[in-house]
């Protein structure tokens, strides 16, 4: 019987902590007996990881910003993405599109309609059927206040495009998720990030195990 693949994403603005989880989730899965493809956005490719420097280092406007995500993300699910769902595998994305909704969108103020249809254009996969488009099966979303991600950030290595923004942006990203999550909240689990690292993990364990997804 063909195994179904599984698509996950992890979100939350920086500081909310979710590196040290994606390694956990990734080695449940595969004491499980699943294969995972661990992957990040922007990057996931040798192409985007191109893009990744240019985009979290270089200045530019919000549309080239956005443009150039979308980019990335246009090869990181040809290459990477789409081919591992095909396998039945398990992928576990480091940040995908309500990370450009979150950050370029609310972050950066770029025009939330022009980031649906570039949603649309990018994420459209003949295999999906007519109207629908890739996303994942589940967004992991670490809420973080901005203040406590600011101070978690403070003398951390040197920060880069993103990490050097105000605690008014990232307020701004935090309220760019929320309204992502209400907007689709059955493909999102909140996770409170102010709790003890042990604490995380396991709310992370438990919203993949209520969907049956871990024993
Ligand atoms: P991040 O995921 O925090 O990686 P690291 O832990 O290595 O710093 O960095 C990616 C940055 O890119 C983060 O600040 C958010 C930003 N980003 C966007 O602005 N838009 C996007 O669509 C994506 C995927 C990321």
């Amino acid at each position: 019987m063909a195994i179904n693949g599984l698509f996950i994403s992890f979100e939350g603005i920086d500081g909310a902590g979710k590196s040290t989880h994606l390694q956990a989730l990734v080695q449940a899965f595969r004491a499980q007996g699943r294969a995972v493809t661990l992957t990040r956005e922007p990057g996931g490719t040798v192409l985007a990881e191109k893009l990744r420097t240019l985009i979290l280092n270089d200045a530019m406007d919000a549309m080239t910003e956005a443009l150039l995500v979308f980019a990335a993300r246009r090869d990181h699910l040809q290459q990477v993405i789409e081919p591992a769902l095909a396998r039945g595998e398990v992928v576990i994305a480091d940040r995908f599109t309500d990370a450009t909704f979150a950050y370029q969108g609310a972050g950066r103020g770029f025009d939330l309609k022009m980031l649906s249809t570039l949603e649309h254009w990018v994420q459209t996969v003949p295999a999906l059927g007519i109207g629908l488009i890739r996303q994942p099966d589940l967004t992991v979303w670490f809420d973080l206040p901005a203040e406590i991600a600011a101070l978690r950030l403070s003398g951390a290595r040197m920060p880069d495009k993103f990490e050097a923004e105000s605690t008014e942006f990232f307020r701004r990203v935090a309220d760019g998720y929320q309204c992502r999550m209400v907007a689709c909240p059955s493909r999102f689990a909140r996770i409170d990030a102010k709790k003890a690292r042990e604490a995380v993990w396991l709310d992370v364990l438990s919203a993949v195990q209520s969907r049956g997804w871990l024993e």
